[in-house]
């Protein structure tokens, strides 16, 4: 196994999209940033500085950190901000993981620029489980702001008004030829007839599920979230933010240029959403640069029929070499409701949620307060106060949450730091369930510090007599982030083998900052190897 050496200074960068240029906060002045190339088994030693103004972490997302959830890099949970001028090194392995994952901030909404792809080849010597493609290629997703991210999040959080939306969508950071003043920027990538690629695709995008296709080509995912999948061939794919996908392109199609394509996913009323399309170009060599690429036909914005297929369609590969463990008995069960809520304005203020009320958002009625000192630092020194280990294991109410006639008064969430604590290698079962309170929605629901079994999911209200009947508990897909469907639920298994403080979130930043969140704290098991590591020296503190 190598050890790789990366410095990442944080720092605002002029960046020009859209016929506008504005600062934006970049590691190294890229957008997207760097790709970092390693292999399962390999060290990473990241040397952080933040010279951008701004309090910064960055967080590895999807690593498992296993032991090492101090480089877990999540603001308040692990550790405290980077400050302006602090530094800060992040040590971590990759251990078992093979695929795509990504690394971003994780303050406030700074990840909408400070992102980037990390690529995890299989362990030195070893194949991957699919004939080796010709070339690889990242295809991140994401979405640019004409204003500051930041100031839309503070906004949203002081007025709980639905945030403003995204000017573009992109990829590898450019919206592509559909927009004003893109054309000269858009992403090509070159093929020769006959080769195959493995296309290596992040949602880096803050609030949007997207769709993404090629034009008169098929797709074939063969990992999810760096984990191996049974290959699944489809014209369309379907990724929440948080997610990645791996999938293998064959340049099978005459030579000519053909657009890569990706717009929103959502339920949302039009005009509440971004409804452009981002475009990048599959370039065969030898065709006419000038001639215009062939557009696909991407779903409409709410069609979630298509999103039900794919969803359901991916199964880890579970073959020999790469095989699955999935848990058949539960220890701790957990039905946790995720969805938004309204509360009453508070007097003397005008707010911007619907008659004057503020959008909020909540688990189990409980809306999550960022504490002032990482929960991890205060768990390992024993600081009282800053968090309550009373996160319910039940919803408070039980009804039909995902019917149309909800009152919109009977849900009023109570505000708290409540986090979950687990024994070391307790067996996990948790239950999502989506609720239709205030304006229905699918939540991707991201988990650290694990890799989780999705083992079902369904519409309407979980049933957790026949439910469980359902569940795939041979070869269900293993991921880090899981779209809970539209007006239903799902349902994830893990075993608590990584002691640390685990963030477990909704990877949309708004409903993040609203409070969809909670934290699962895991203890250390018997012995050394099954222990959390000292904390880093240079660990931040508030
Ligand atoms: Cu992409 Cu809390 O993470």
């Amino acid at each position: 196994a190598n050890v790789h050496h990366y410095t990442f200074i944080i720092r605002r960068t002029p960046i020009t999209r859209l016929c506008q240029t504005h600062n934006k906060i970049t590691v190294n002045g890229q957008y997207p940033g760097p790709t970092l190339h390693v292999h399962n088994g390999d060290t990473l030693i990241v040397k952080t500085y933040n010279r951008a103004q701004y309090n910064a972490t960055i967080h590895w997302h999807g690593v498992r950190q296993l032991r090492t959830s101090w480089a877990d890099g999540t603001g308040y949970i692990t550790q405290c901000p980077i400050q302006p001028h602090g530094r800060f090194t992040y040590r971590f392995t990759i251990v078992g993981q093979e695929g795509t994952l990504w690394w971003h901030a994780h303050v406030s909404w700074l990840r909408a620029t400070v992102h980037g792809a990390l690529v995890i080849y299989p362990k030195r010597g070893s194949p991957y489980p699919f004939p080796q493609p010709h070339a690889e290629i990242p295809i991140v997703l994401g979405d640019w702001w004409n204003r500051d991210p930041e100031v839309v999040e503070i906004q949203a959080i002081r007025t709980g008004a639905a945030p403003n939306i995204s000017d573009a969508f992109t990829i590898n950071g450019q919206p592509g030829d559909l927009y004003p003043c893109s054309t000269s920027g858009t992403f090509n990538m070159s093929v020769q007839q006959g080769q195959t690629y493995l296309l290596r695709i992040v949602n880096a995008a803050l609030n949007s599920h997207l769709f993404f296709k090629i034009a008169s080509h098929n797709l074939t995912v063969v990992a999810a979230d760096a984990s191996y999948t049974k290959p699944y061939t489809t014209d369309v794919m379907f990724i929440t933010p948080g997610q990645s996908t791996d999938v293998l392109l064959t340049a099978n199609q005459p030579p000519a240029r053909y657009y890569i394509a990706a717009s929103v996913y959502t339920t949302q009323p039009v005009g509440k959403f971004d409804n452009t399309t981002t475009t990048a170009i599959l370039n065969y060599e030898g065709s006419q640069s000038s001639a215009t690429p062939i557009l696909p036909q991407l779903p409409v914005y709410n069609d979630t029929a298509t999103v039900t297929i794919f969803s359901r369609a991916l199964r880890s590969l579970a073959s020999p070499e790469h095989p699955v463990d999935v848990p058949q008995i539960i220890d701790k069960s957990i039905v946790t409701t995720v969805g938004l809520g309204l509360l009453p304005c508070p007097t003397g203020m005008t707010c911007g949620g619907p008659n004057n009320t503020r959008i909020t958002a909540s688990m189990n009625n409980m809306s999550f307060v960022l504490p002032n000192i990482a929960i991890l630092q205060a768990y390992y020194f024993g600081i009282n106060g800053v968090f309550t280990t009373d996160f319910p294991s039940n919803p408070p109410l039980v009804f039909n949450y995902t019917g149309d006639n909800i009152p919109k008064t009977i849900w009023a969430p109570v505000f708290g730091t409540k986090v979950k604590v687990f024994n070391y290698n307790d067996t996990v079962q948790v239950v999502y369930q989506g609720t239709n309170i205030f304006q229905a929605d699918d939540h991707p629901m991201h988990l650290h510090g694990y890799d989780f079994f999705v083992v079902g999911q369904g519409f309407g209200n979980y049933n957790a007599s026949t439910d469980p009947l359902t569940f795939n508990l041979v070869d269900p897909p293993l991921r880090n982030t899981v779209g809970v469907p539209l007006s239903g639920w799902a349902a994830i298994r893990f075993k608590a083998d990584n002691p640390g403080a685990w963030f477990l979130h909704c990877h949309f930043d708004d409903h993040l900052s609203w409070g969809l969140n909670t934290v699962f704290v895991v203890k250390n098991g018997p012995g050394y190897l099954a222990s959390l590591e000292p904390p880093p020296a240079d660990l931040p503190r508030c």
